[in-house]
C-alpha cells in the first residue's frame, strides 16, 4: 500500500515556490524574508519536496569554482520530519553536486543527518546579533584607511577567493547589487572589505575579509556605527577572535552552527582571512 511518503514529489525549486519556502523557514523561526530566498535561488539551485501542492521540504546549493559548493536551507516541515524526507532531498542534491567538495553550516538538528552522508566537522560559526550601538572609531594604523568601494576596486573578488579558498566572483558581483561595501586599504592597496545588506530582521554585515583582527574590527566598526539603532547580525568563525569583541560592543552571541565538509577541504590564504560570512547558507 502506498504511504504518504510515496506521494511526496522531490523536484526542482522555481521562483513560484518561494512563498512556500518562506513558510517553512518561518516555522523554524528563521528570519529569511521572501527577498532573501529569491536572492538565494537566483545565485544557486534548489529542490523542494511537494505534498498535495504544498511545499513541505527544501534544500539548496551554490557552486563556487573550481569544484566547491555550499549546501543549505535544508528544512522539512515539522509534521513531516523523521520520515526520511531530509535523507531523500540530501541524496538528490548531493547527486547533482557529484565531484564537488560540499561545505555546510549545520544546526544541532541537521548534524546527525549530515554525518550519515559523510560530512566531517571543520569549524564553528558564532551568530551575533542585536541592536547596534555607537562604537568608538577604529584605531587605524599608519597608512590605513577605510573608504567606500570605488569603481577601480577590481581586485576585491580575488581577496574573497583567497579568504575562502574558492571562486567567489559571481557572488561578490551579486553582493554589489544588493548591498554596499567599504574597503580597507593599506598604503592605497586594498587588503580587505566588508559588505552590508538587508537580511532577515534587519541588516547583515558580511562578508568581512581582512588581513588581521584589527583590520576586521575597523571594517565592522564602520557599518555597526553607521547603523547604530538598527538590528544587525554577523556570523563569524569561532576561532577568529572576533566574537569576544562583538560581545564587548553589545552584539551578543545568540547561536552556533558547525561547519562541516564532504570532500577535500578548501585551502585558505592565512594573509587574507574571512572574519564574517555572507550568510550561514552561502558560507
Ligand atoms: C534536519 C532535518 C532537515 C532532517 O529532516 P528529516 O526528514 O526529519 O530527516 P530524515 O527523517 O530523513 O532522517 C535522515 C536520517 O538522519 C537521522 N536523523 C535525523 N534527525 C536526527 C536527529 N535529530 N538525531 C539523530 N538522528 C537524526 C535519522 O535517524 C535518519 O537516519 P536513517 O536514514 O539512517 O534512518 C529536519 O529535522 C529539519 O528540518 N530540522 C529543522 C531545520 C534545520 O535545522 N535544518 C538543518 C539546517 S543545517
Amino acid at each position: 500500500m502506498a504511504t504518504v511518503e510515496d506521494t511526496i514529489l522531490i523536484r526542482e525549486m522555481t521562483p513560484d515556490d518561494v512563498n512556500g519556502a518562506v513558510e517553512l523557514s518561518y516555522e523554524q523561526e528563521w528570519p529569511h524574508r521572501h527577498e532573501d530566498w529569491e536572492i538565494y535561488l537566483a545565485l544557486g539551485e534548489g529542490l523542494v519536496a511537494e505534498s498535495e501542492g504544498r511545499i513541505v521540504g527544501t534544500t539548496m546549493a551554490w557552486r563556487y569554482a573550481p569544484t566547491f559548493a555550499t549546501l543549505g536551507m535544508v528544512i522539512v516541515a515539522n509534521e513531516f520530519q523523521g520520515r526520511g524526507l531530509g535523507r531523500r532531498m540530501m541524496e538528490a542534491m548531493l547527486g547533482r553536486l557529484a565531484g564537488c567538495t560540499v561545505l555546510l553550516n549545520a544546526t544541532e538538528a541537521g548534524a546527525p543527518l549530515y554525518r550519515k552522508f559523510g560530512f566531517e566537522p571543520l569549524g564553528r560559526i558564532h551568530q551575533h546579533q542585536g541592536t547596534a550601538r555607537m562604537v568608538p572609531l577604529a584605531q587605524l594604523r599608519p597608512g590605513e584607511r577605510v573608504r567606500p568601494l570605488g569603481g577601480a576596486d577590481s581586485d576585491l573578488a580575488h581577496l574573497y577567493d583567497r579568504a575562502t579558498g574558492m571562486g567567489r566572483g559571481k557572488l561578490f558581483e551579486s553582493l554589489g547589487r544588493s548591498g554596499s561595501a567599504v574597503v580597507l586599504a593599506q598604503d592605497h592597496v586594498p587588503v580587505g572589505f566588508a559588505n552590508m545588506r538587508r537580511f532577515g530582521r534587519g541588516w547583515s554585515v558580511g562578508p568581512i575579509v581582512a588581513p588581521d583582527l584589527a583590520g576586521a574590527k575597523a571594517l565592522a566598526s564602520h557599518w555597526i556605527g553607521a547603523y547604530a539603532g538598527s538590528f544587525c547580525r554577523l556570523d563569524v568563525p569561532a576561532d577568529s577572535g572576533f566574537s569576544e569583541w562583538l560581545e564587548e560592543i553589545g552584539l551578543p552571541k545568540v547561536g552556533e552552527v558547525h561547519t562541516m565538509v564532504r570532500g577535500t577541504a578548501p585551502v585558505f590564504d592565512e594573509r587574507c582571512r574571512l572574519f564574517g560570512l555572507v550568510s550561514q547558507a552561502l558560507g
